[in-house]
């Protein structure tokens, strides 16, 4: 069911520190932060040639990763968003097997303008997982 590996998510505390670290140390295509306060969240996309690198910094008062770096104060990896070719489908078969979906269940508009939905870390090795729908 699901596809190719669209992204991994790191949340930063200081994104211009993490920008320079990708793209001087490391020698990455990094793409300028853009803003998306539906999300609470600041997003630098990272090209890479087989998958791409979010680095996400909180924005706003009620940023949904604000929480997840208190607990993380480095950062960290904060969800793996896999790729899949019917969102409604994909929710529909994990739901019948007990897995939750994060929010009221229905797809929202992610950074990429796709269907996107999140499923508990709990029912995932303790790993977010975001389900993009390409
Ligand atoms: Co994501």
């Amino acid at each position: 069911m699901i596809g190719r590996l669209n992204h991994v998510a790191i949340a930063v505390k200081d994104l211009e520190t993490s920008v320079r670290l990708y793209r001087d140390t490391l020698g990455a295509k990094v793409s300028s932060p853009q803003a998306e306060p539906a999300h609470g969240v600041t997003v630098v996309f990272i090209e890479l040639p087989n998958t791409k690198i979010e680095l996400l910094q909180p924005l706003g008062e009620n940023s949904p990763i604000a929480k997840f770096l208190e607990k993380n104060p480095d950062g960290g990896m904060h969800h793996v968003c896999y790729e899949v070719e019917d969102i409604l489908v994909a929710r529909d078969r994990l739901k019948a097997t007990g897995a939750r979906v994060l929010g009221d269940g229905e797809p929202r508009i992610g950074a990429h303008g796709k269907p996107v939905l999140f499923l508990h870390p709990k029912d995932f090795n303790g790993t977010l997982v975001e389900l993009e729908q390409v």
